[in-house]
């Protein structure tokens, strides 16, 4: 498995296993947590990816209940903060929101580090833009997140360009990732300018919802699932392997975020890798996937 350095003291798996469903298994028990890490390490998937939110601010605690020192070593924990919604330790809340200041940042920081009962977050990432984000003030706490330790490193999610080089001008460490939904079935970043945006300054991107949270298997994508399933039964892989190696083979160096709770396919994530995927295979995905040839 390909591993890719967001500076030079981090390095995350190419393929990284999301903790967003993990509340919503049938089973929690912390053996059976483990069973899911230990069929990513088998693979070389060392990277998890969490939110403080995940699982209605639960998702973080049955990872911590299922870590072992030893296990914790072994993996690289991501965790996203900022969502505020009225349920779990903010029941409280009268609406939805979002809160970059200071003190909720560094409030997440402590909460996530004592639910996975560990010392570090390796990555943490502001997980959707707060319009009311006073740059300076959130830069500072990045910035002293990661002086104090306990952040190895921080990036975002969901930013568009200006939002990102907004927060970037707050603050002096370097946000090393940008985390935004990519899969066949959302494919706008790739013109939108945000993949350009951080291809030009060689920052690798992570796509979340890469199988477009399970709707590519939907009936109306039909067409496109049996065009996957040709290239999935010509290379010995199956249909979600076809679609997370379109992502791969982007040079933008795409980490896709694969979210599935079934033991059996989490045991296949790995098989993304092997597929083979030339330029016209590639454009023969997009045109499925636009529904038309490219113009
Ligand atoms: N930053 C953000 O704002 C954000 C937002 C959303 C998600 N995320 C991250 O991205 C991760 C992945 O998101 P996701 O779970 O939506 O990703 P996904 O991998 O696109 O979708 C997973 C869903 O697809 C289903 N699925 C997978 N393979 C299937 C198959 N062959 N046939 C039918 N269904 C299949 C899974 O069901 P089974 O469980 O039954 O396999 C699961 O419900 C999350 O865990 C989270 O870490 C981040």
């Amino acid at each position: 498995m390909d591993r890719i350095a967001l500076n030079d003291d981090l390095e995350l798996s190419r393929l990284v296993y999301g903790m967003w469903r993990l509340g919503d298994a049938e089973d929690t028990s912390p053996e059976h947590v483990r069973a899911k890490i230990e069929a990513c390490l088998d693979q070389g998937i060392t990277t998890m990816d969490q939110a403080d939110i995940y699982g209605g601010y639960m998702a973080e605690e049955i990872l911590g209940n299922a870590l072992t020192p030893e296990l914790r070593d072994r993996i690289e924990i991501v965790t996203k903060c900022d969502i505020v919604a009225p349920a779990g330790r903010y029941e409280s809340a009268k609406v939805k929101h979002y809160d970059t200041s200071r003190a909720h940042v560094v409030g997440s920081v402590e909460h996530s580090l004592r639910l996975m009962q560990t010392d570090r977050i390796d990555l943490l990432l502001i997980h959707r833009p707060d319009p009311l984000m006073d740059h300076e003030e959130t830069g500072a706490a990045l910035d002293e997140v990661v002086k104090s330790g306990k952040v190895r490193a921080v990036g975002v999610s969901n930013f568009r360009p200006w939002d990102w080089e907004l927060l970037q001008s707050g603050m002096s460490t370097p946000l090393v990732t940008n985390q935004i939904e990519m899969s066949l079935l959302n494919h706008a970043p790739f013109t939108n300018g945000d993949v350009a945006f951080h291809q030009r300054q060689k920052q690798p991107l992570m796509a979340w919802s890469p199988l477009g949270g399970g709707a590519l298997f939907a009936p109306e994508n039909a067409a496109l699932r049996t065009r996957l399933g040709e290239i999935a039964e010509e290379q010995g892989v199956d249909d979600a392997a076809v679609a997370v190696a379109w992502l791969l083979a982007h040079p933008a160096r795409i980490l896709p975020v694969m979210g599935t709770n079934n033991l059996d396919r989490i045991a296949r994530i790995g098989d993304a890798a092997k597929v083979t995927m030339d330029r016209e295979t590639w454009f023969d995905l997009y045109t499925h996937a636009l529904g038309h040839e490219v113009p």
